[in-house]
C-alpha cells in the first residue's frame, strides 16, 4: 500500500489567474493535508497540435504528448478542475487528453489514464457553475477506466467567491468542501493502491 498518494492536478483552462486554476488549488491543498504528494501541472506548459491520426503517422508522437504521458504515468490519482466551453470541456483539454491516450513508443492506448483514480470539478461565473462539463469529463474519463469519485463539485457564481484577482477564497464553506474532495481522492488511494485490477474487455 502507498503510504504517499501520488496526485497529478491540472485545470481544463489555459487562460492565467483563471478561476479553475485557483478552485484546483484548493483542492490541491486538502489532498496534501491529508498526506498526498501533489503535482501540479499547467496545459499551457504543454502546447500539443490538434489531433491528427495522419500527422501522428507521418510525424511521430507528439512531444509535449509524450512529456504529459511520463507525467500522467508516474502518478496513481488526478484532481481536475474544468471550466465549461459551451456545455462541454474545453477543446484544448480535450485535445491533450486525446493526444495522451494515444500509443506512444513508451505507451500502450490509455495505459497512462488505466486504474487510475479521479476527483472532478466545474467553476464557471454562471449559476449553473459550469456542472454540464462535469457529465462529459466524467464519461471521457470512463471510457479510459479512470475510477471517477462519485462527488463531484461544480463551483456557481465564482466571481464572487474569491477576493477579486486573489487565489483567497471568501467562501469558507465552499473552501472546505473543495477541501474535502481533494483529502476524499488522497484516502481512496491510500485504501485501493497497488490493491485492485481493473478487469478490462482488452
Ligand atoms: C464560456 N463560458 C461558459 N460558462 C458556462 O457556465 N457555460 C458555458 O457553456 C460556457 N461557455 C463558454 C464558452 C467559451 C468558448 C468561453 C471562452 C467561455 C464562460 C466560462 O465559464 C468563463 O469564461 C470561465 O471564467 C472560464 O474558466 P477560467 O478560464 O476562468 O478557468
Amino acid at each position: 500500500m502507498a503510504a504517499n498518494p501520488k496526485i497529478l492536478a491540472f485545470a481544463g483552462s489555459l487562460r492565467e489567474n483563471s478561476y479553475t486554476k485557483r478552485v484546483l488549488k484548493i483542492a490541491v491543498e486538502g489532498a496534501r493535508t491529508a498526506g498526498a504528494e501533489v503535482t501540479e501541472i499547467d496545459l499551457r506548459d504543454f502546447p500539443m497540435p490538434v489531433y491528427n491520426v495522419d500527422d501522428h503517422l507521418n510525424k511521430g508522437f507528439d512531444t509535449n504528448a509524450a512529456k504529459l504521458q511520463d507525467i500522467l504515468s508516474e502518478h496513481d490519482g488526478l484532481l481536475i478542475c474544468s471550466p465549461e466551453y459551451n456545455g462541454s470541456i474545453p477543446g484544448g483539454l480535450k485535445n491533450a487528453i486525446d493526444w495522451a491516450s494515444r500509443k506512444s513508443d513508451k505507451f500502450g492506448v490509455v495505459e497512462v489514464f488505466r486504474g487510475k483514480f479521479a476527483a472532478i470539478m466545474s467553476a464557471s461565473p454562471g449559476s449553473f457553475g459550469g456542472i454540464r462539463c462535469l457529465a462529459h469529463l466524467r464519461g471521457v474519463l470512463s471510457i479510459m477506466y479512470v475510477n471517477v469519485l462519485p462527488t463531484e463539485i461544480a463551483v456557481t457564481f465564482v466571481g464572487e467567491k474569491f477576493d477579486a484577482d486573489s487565489e483567497e477564497m471568501t467562501d469558507e464553506k465552499t473552501k472546505k468542501i473543495l477541501e474535502g474532495l481533494g483529502a476524499s481522492l488522497a484516502e481512496m488511494l491510500r485504501k485501493t493502491h497497488g490493491e485492485i485490477e481493473i478487469a478490462t474487455a482488452e
